[in-house]
């Protein structure tokens, strides 16, 4: 099969909106959620028919147990249920599920639904879904300088680096992209966005389909990507 370069290896996504998606259509901000995971599923489905091999979501930050615990308990409840429903048949379909993130301080149900599918997953070659989980790109630094720290080694390099990340295996993301509006990375994935595209849409997340998708498509197609290297000319 020949490379299409057009197509990017790894899209990873911070669903941001689902909240004021909600607010708009004056339902409570569990259904933005709901509705949040319906466009997951989709894009998950969407990016796999594109050939796209490495999708991640932005499930649940470091940042965000300053929330109101009910919606802490609505969102880890969506995430047990997912892990149990659609994760499971996406390992059954040959897909890679890895969470990113400190799953040690998630609810014991929870956590224990998601390390299950992780190490069923752990052999299938189909496309990588990770979901990023307790998840803070500085944490996530730390715990890896800690942990090079402690086997005792003494000098690093970028590719070891890389591989003491939670992301290790996985190439970095060729494009992010934000929903919601805003223009920032919130934490995600700061290590690995070096030479990420970047790509902030208005769209709140729940309204994100197939026709998104092929708008990032686009956008990602037009980027001129060179890694340090001089201008194409044209
Ligand atoms: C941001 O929207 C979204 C989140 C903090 C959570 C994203 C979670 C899901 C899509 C569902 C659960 C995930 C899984 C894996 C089942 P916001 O609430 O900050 O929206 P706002 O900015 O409009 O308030």
């Amino acid at each position: 099969m020949t490379e299409n370069r057009n197509i990017p290896t790894h899209v990873a996504f911070i669903m941001d909106g689902n909240g004021r998606w909600a607010k708009e259509r004056l339902l409570p901000r569990k259904m933005g959620h709901r509705e949040g995971v319906k466009a997951m599923k989709r894009m998950i489905n969407e990016c796999d028919a594109m050939g796209i091999r490495y999708v991640t979501f932005y499930a649940f930050s470091t940042e965000n147990w300053a929330r109101p615990q009910e919606e802490i308990d609505e969102l880890f409840s969506l995430i047990k249920k997912f892990a149990e429903g659609e994760l499971q048949e996406y390992s059954e379909k040959g897909y890679r599920i890895r969470i990113l993130g400190d799953v040690t301080q998630l609810p014991e149900p929870t956590r224990k639904a998601l390390e299950k599918i992780v190490a069923a997953s752990k052999g299938n070659s189909g496309m990588c879904v990770s979901v990023a989980i307790n998840y803070g790109g500085r944490q996530e630094i730390v715990n890896a300088v800690n942990n090079i720290i402690q086997s005792g080694i003494t000098q690093i390099d970028v590719d070891s680096m890389s591989d003491c990340m939670y992301t290790y295996g996985i190439p970095d993301p060729d494009v992010i992209v934000r929903s919601g509006g805003e223009k920032r990375l919130s934490n995600f994935l700061i290590w690995q966005c070096a030479y990420s595209e970047l790509i902030f849409l208005d769209k709140y997340w729940p309204d994100f389909d197939r026709s998104t998708l092929e708008e990032i498509l686009a956008e990602y197609a037009k980027r001129d990507r060179r890694f340090g290297k001089i201008a194409r000319l044209s």
